[in-house]
């Protein structure tokens, strides 16, 4: 028998082993989540129960309120835990099993979902990209500590980025300039790890207005440029930083897309955005589109 025979057996075997062990100790426990709660909600109903019980409940637990929602949503949803599939990851059951209708009908009453904009990684049927743009939806263990990003959208954990099958939709070589928080920093390289890159460099979008922070008062983000296949850049005369307002909340000046157009060719990519944007693929699932924003689970 081969060696790479033999790799994949092993391998397989630690995929269906580790699936098993998120069913047991992730899946179920969310699940057993949900129904505890539901416990209260059924024999208090409200004022007792509602969203300051939830808010309160995620405060004392330390985890945000969008985790919460969803066990309880799972719970609700299939209240025998045996009618779930033992294939499926958390993030598979929040995104998928338990998309939202109504927001989904939303996505679809403009279903019209231009092109070059998909809500799912899945939808790209295997494109390939030179370049990838990302801006993640971070979820901050204490989400209190930031203006509660939960509160605009829903977030992932650096294991669900990872998780993210980027990797399957690279050319063989590739940038990657990824968005980060100082909170997150160390974090990027798992990221980078996970989707095949090698960091290199980064960028620095310097903000005239003050902001908060309990060390230096944040101004600035770092955005850090992966490569992959030694892929060098397109132009040499690309400054490391640029000064811009600040707009809406997490919105990113549109001229660092325009420097990264100068430094890294495409096929390009934008992870985790909100708008249509000419010449790229745009994976998000909230649309900006005429003024209107629509968001959905997805
Ligand atoms: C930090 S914001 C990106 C902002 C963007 N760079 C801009 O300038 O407008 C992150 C976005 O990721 C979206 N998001 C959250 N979870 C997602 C998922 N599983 N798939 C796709 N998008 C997701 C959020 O709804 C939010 O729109």
């Amino acid at each position: 028998m081969s060696e790479l025979v033999r790799v994949e057996a092993w391998y397989s075997l630690l995929v269906e082993d580790v699936r098993s062990l998120e069913f047991q100790g992730i899946v179920m426990t969310k699940h057993a989540i949900g129904k505890r709660i539901l416990e209260d909600e059924l024999k208090f109903g409200k004022p007792e129960y509602g969203e300051k019980r939830i808010e309160g409940l995620a405060k004392e637990l330390d985890v945000s309120q969008w985790d919460l929602y969803k066990c309880i949503q799972f719970a609700r949803k299939y209240p025998e835990f045996c009618d779930v599939s033992h294939n499926l990851s958390w993030y598979e059951i929040t995104h998928n099993l338990l998309a939202s209708p109504k927001k989904k009908a939303l996505v679809e009453s403009i279903e019209e979902l231009p092109e070059g904009f998909v809500t799912s990684l899945s939808d790209l049927n295997g494109q390939k990209f030179g370049c990838v743009y990302a801006d993640p939806p971070w979820r901050y263990s204490n989400q209190a500590t930031r203006g509660s990003t939960d509160n605009h959208y829903p977030t992932l954990t650096v294991d669900e980025i990872c998780a993210l099958p980027v990797g399957e939709h690279l050319t063989e070589s590739a940038h990657l300039h990824l968005w980060t928080t100082n909170a997150f920093l160390f974090d990027c390289q798992r990221i980078f790890d996970a989707w095949g890159f090698e960091f290199k460099s980064s960028f620095v979008w310097v903000k005239p207005q003050i902001g908060m922070g309990n060390y230096w008062r944040n101004a600035h983000e770092f955005l850090l440029l992966g490569v992959r296949g030694g892929l060098t850049a397109q132009a040499r005369d690309v400054k490391s930083w640029i000064e811009a307002k600040r707009t809406t909340h997490s919105t990113k000046p549109e001229v660092v897309r325009e420097c990264i157009e100068r430094l890294s060719p495409g096929p390009y990519l934008e992870l985790f955005g909100r708008r249509k944007v000419d010449g790229w693929m745009v994976m998000g699932n909230e649309l900006v589109a005429s003024n209107k924003r629509f968001q959905w689970t997805g």
